[in-house]
């Protein structure tokens, strides 16, 4: 099958295996694992922060920076369709007592005037107040959309003033920062804390890390103890870590021109795809017009070889490009896909209904247990 339904599928390369193999370990709990502290001091580095904790899921980074940055009773901002509103089973306020604002917005992101208005005093007496703004960058469910760094900028700086604190899932922060052409510092380091996972774009079998302020991790590593995360000789996957960060980050520029080509022959084809949509790994297809459930179309996908994935978006699927993708797989997948969806002869007027539909599509949001 040719795999297109996540960046989580990739399987390590013999060449990561073979760093796996020759890692050096120690007992990580007692910060004595040499490739853990050398992962978690370069991440630190990349991200423009002091420093960085490893930890086994981003899940549980971005869970651990919410626990740092509020009070039970407080207030979390995020987009609405946010990794941390969506999919992190109401962890927000399971571990850290938050409640969750869901903030609307297109292509991912939210404005500062948002910010500004969710931040209004609280009519209740005693306070409660909005303490930290998440923001995802690429952005999953918006297909992998990436912030412009001036607008990015704009946000955090509103948050800093109005006294939040700012975390980035920046899961696919290194996609971001590939994409816009920029040092990934100059998207982390702005934020109190980020996110940055191992296991998608990277090729990582598992692993993410939280970077922040020196003080901050010191908190993390507490509360890393606290979820069960402090591991023994995890050395042994924290060598895949260091290993992609030198062989598999320039790379993603690879699967983003991947996604592009494969986006813009499927459009040609006759396959609603929108491709100023298309900034990163990600290639989303709305069925709607082609008169098909989703999950028809991926179960007709699945018959003919191509995996892709349902998103959070009723009609709308997914392709992801990664490191198992070729060249000659995104060639074949652009003649499979349109093939199995009946697309050919779809036109340009359809495409245009395409997008009207698509803009008529209501932003209502299924929640699809598996679509990362
Ligand atoms: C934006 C984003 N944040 C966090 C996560 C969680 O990653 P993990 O599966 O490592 O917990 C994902 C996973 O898909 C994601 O897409």
């Amino acid at each position: 099958m040719i795999d297109l339904r996540s960046d989580t599928v990739t399987l390590p390369t013999p060449e990561m295996r073979r760093a796996i193999a020759e890692a050096l370990l120690g007992d990580e709990q007692k910060r004595e694992d040499p490739t853990v502290l050398e992962l978690e001091r370069r991440v630190a580095d990349l991200l423009g922060q002091e420093a960085a904790v490893f930890l086994p899921t981003a899940t549980m980074a971005n869970q651990i920076a919410l626990k740092l940055h509020g009070r039970p009773g407080d207030v979390l901002l995020a987009h609405e369709t946010s990794h941390v509103l969506v999919y992190e089973y109401g962890g927000a306020a399971a571990h850290a007592g938050l409640m969750t604002v869901g903030l609307a917005g297109r292509a991912g992101r939210v404005t500062s005037e948002q910010v500004r208005a969710a931040c209004e005093p609280s009519s209740k007496v005693a306070d409660q107040r909005v303490a930290v703004l998440s923001l995802e960058n690429t952005h999953n469910n918006a297909g992998g959309r990436v912030w412009p760094l001036g607008e990015l900028e704009d946000v955090v700086g509103t948050a800093r003033e109005l006294g939040l604190a700012a975390h980035l899932d920046g899961a696919r922060v290194l996609n971001a920062a590939v994409a816009l052409g920029v040092d990934p510092s100059e998207i982390a380091g702005r934020f109190d804390t980020a996110t940055l996972c191992l296991s998608k774009g990277l090729g990582c079998p598992l692993g993410a890390l939280l970077a922040g302020s020196a003080e901050l991790i010191e908190r993390a590593w507490r509360e890393k103890h606290l979820f069960g995360g402090a591991m023994r000789q995890s050395g042994i996957v924290a060598a895949a870590g260091v290993y992609a960060l030198e062989h598999h980050v320039d790379r993603l520029a690879d699967d983003h021109a991947r996604a592009r080509l494969l986006a813009e022959r499927l459009e040609g084809a006759g396959v609603p795809v929108d491709l100023e949509q298309v900034e990163s790994n990600f290639v989303q297809i709305d069925v709607a017009p082609l008169g098909l459930t989703r999950a028809e179309a991926l179960a007709r996908l699945r018959d003919e070889g191509v995996g892709l994935s349902a998103t959070i978006h009723p009609t709308v699927m997914r392709a992801v490009t990664h490191l198992g993708i070729t060249d000659d797989d995104i060639d074949r997948a652009a003649e499979l896909i349109p093939r199995a969806l009946g697309a050919a002869g779809v036109g340009h007027a359809d495409r245009t209904d395409h997008a009207a539909a698509a803009k008529r599509t209501p932003s209502g949001i299924s929640r699809d247990p598996n679509p990362r």
